[in-house]
């Protein structure tokens, strides 16, 4: 904590300076506009502009900062947004820049904190797509090969640096294929465990895919799954698919379909602008009834096909047949338009989709917010069963781990 040695020489004691300038190798500090600071890290660097209200905001003493939960305590009740920085030094052998306040409150900032804090929006862009979250990249069918990557189930268990690069490529792709895992029914919640811990949902934590009789799941059926996502009747809905092949079906069925909903979208948004409009405009309820061990449940969610953020980018993509509602609340002339718009989606991902069989051993991962996935019907025989064991993770906790994992080979690279 840097505290302490302010102690003997607190900043009150100095003369109120406004710029600070040293030699070539040195700090320069100013302040501009009368609230911002800039600092130039070393003569010739680009000066870095950091609004004062947000500095003071940020100011990491104890009276401000609460260390070990790395979480600001600031009075906010209280807090001045007209502050004013009054005078500047810098700590050339801490590299820190050191600022009084107009309420007499002083703060020290690392260089390295403020530059990994940059508002230059280049370096603002970085972190988000290093750190916040990797920018997507979409794909058509004919590319799945290109972009499909595979992991070994063992490095992934084992190896930290494999674990990273499996949820990376799922981040950009929306896929990736785990091979070798052993043919036992907890390699999805070992696997799960190893990011994080399993979403669960009305069908529970693990579920088993096969032909059942009876079934409460159209899944749970051999006939041909067509395109969906999954559980579109969730608010949240849940994110990363696993699905572990303990025995494949001989027969000629029982392949997945995998299409990335986004270059579908894609596609549609430069093709048919009206029916991508409509697709992310109108509000579809989907749903799903039925009970599962015992309890009973009557899920829905009203979302449209496409759904976008402010900014006009893709949140998620929602399409299930069978978990599409016969309530449609929707004024009756939007209806006709919709279902119009609706199957060209549908068509163009089928016309996209790429179908591949998996083996015992694989572990199929895809991102059900983004991709459409589905299975081609099969023959279900005792000669010829099929069982695949699936669960689901969460996004929130797999970014958690990626950054974890991302800042721990950074810290040990920079200790090399
Ligand atoms: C599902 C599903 C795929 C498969 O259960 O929702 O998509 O391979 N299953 O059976
Ligand atoms: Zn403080
Ligand atoms: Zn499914």
């Amino acid at each position: 904590m840097w505290v302490p040695r302010l102690v003997g020489r607190s900043l009150s004691q100095l003369k109120t300076i406004h710029t600070v300038q040293f030699s070539s190798r040195q700090i320069s500090v100013k302040i501009v506009n009368e609230s911002n600071i800039e600092v130039q890290p070393e003569a010739n660097a680009k000066p870095l502009t950091f609004p004062g209200v947000w500095l003071r905001d940020n100011c990491m003493c104890g009276d401000c900062f609460h260390g070990s939960s790395k979480s600001r305590k600031l009075d906010w009740d209280n807090f001045d947004t007209r502050i004013r920085p009054l005078s500047l030094r810098t700590d050339e052998q801490s590299k820190e820049v050191l600022v009084k306040w107009s309420d007499a409150h002083e703060s020290r900032f690392p260089l390295s904190w403020l530059q990994e804090r940059s508002f230059e929006p280049d370096k603002q862009q970085k972190y988000l797509r290093d750190f916040y979250r990797p920018t997507t990249r979409h794909w058509s069918g004919a590319q799945f090969q290109e972009i499909a990557q595979h992991f070994s189930y063992d490095e992934v268990m084992s190896q930290d640096s494999v674990l990273m690069q499996w949820l990376q490529a799922l981040a950009i792709y929306g896929v990736a294929l785990l091979r070798g895992a052993p043919l036992d029914e907890g390699v999805v919640r070992r696997l799960a465990d190893r990011v994080g811990f399993i979403r669960r949902t009305t069908y529970g934590e693990e579920f088993v895919v096969q032909a059942k009789p009876g079934a409460q799941n159209f899944a749970y059926l051999s006939l041909p799954l067509p395109l969906h996502t999954d559980l579109p009747y969730y608010e949240y809905k849940p994110s990363v698919n696993i699905l572990h092949c303990v025995v494949q079906t001989d027969s000629p069925g029982g392949s997945n379909m995998l299409v990335d909903g986004f270059h579908v979208a894609d596609l549609l948004r430069r093709d048919h602008p009206e029916d991508f409009d409509r697709l992310s405009r109108v509000v579809v309820d989907w749903n799903d009834i039925g009970s599962e061990d015992g309890r009973e449940f009557h899920n829905i969610w009203r979302a449209p096909v496409i759904c976008l953020d402010a900014e006009g980018r893709y949140t998620r993509i929602n399409h299930s047949v069978p978990q599409r509602d016969s309530h449609f609340n929707v004024p009756l002339a939007e209806v006709l338009p919709w279902y119009e718009s609706y199957a060209r989606f549908v068509r163009l991902a089928i016309a996209d989709s790429h179908a591949f069989k998996t083996r015992p051993g694989d572990v199929l991962t895809f991102n059900n917010i983004r991709l459409l996935h589905g299975r081609t019907g099969y023959d279900d025989s005792e000669q010829s069963p099929r069982y695949i064991v699936g669960a689901y993770l969460d996004w929130d906790i797999i970014y958690s781990r990626l950054r974890v994992l991302k800042k721990r080979s950074t810290a040990t690279a920079s200790c090399q």
